[in-house]
């Protein structure tokens, strides 16, 4: 088995093993999200709510927050695990700051609590992006 599908398996798992911790009481819906680094580490992160609710912190976001606390820079992958039913795919805020570390062809796995569902690249989900090069440009 490549190390690649061995990392991607883990990856899946990680984000459907942090969605149990989900602090989600106003909305019920709990996420988990895993991202792999540069050095095949991976960092989770799960959402995060609060009685105010725009103070609440999507899964994904949380997840880049560990990676960089953690030392790592870039995202080679990225997990999302939702409920059963309508996939849950990353918010566009969250595909902004996945953008922030991650190459256009980056694979974004939506799991469910039963394993991955669909694949996208960044570009598929945050075409004709803004990103740092952009400011380098300038
Ligand atoms: N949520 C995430 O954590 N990630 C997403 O990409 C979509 C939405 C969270 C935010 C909120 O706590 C709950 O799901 C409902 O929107």
């Amino acid at each position: 088995m490549s190390t690649e599908f061995i990392h991607m398996a883990e990856l899946v798992e990680a984000a459907i093993a942090v969605r149990t911790h989900s602090y989600s009481p106003y909305s019920g819906y709990s996420v988990g999200a895993a991202v792999l680094d540069e050095k095949g580490r991976i960092h989770s992160g799960t959402n995060v709510e609060n009685a105010a609710y725009p103070d609440g912190v999507c899964a994904e976001t949380a997840a880049i927050a560990a990676m960089i606390a953690g030392g790592g820079r870039r995202i080679e992958a990225v997990a999302v695990a939702g409920p059963e039913g309508e996939p849950c795919t990353p918010c566009g805020g969250c595909r902004q700051r996945i953008r922030e570390f991650a190459a256009p062809e980056t694979p974004i796995l939506i799991c469910d609590p039963d394993g991955a569902r669909a694949r996208f690249t960044l570009t598929d989900l945050l075409p004709a992006s803004f990103g740092p090069g952009n400011l380098s440009s300038s």
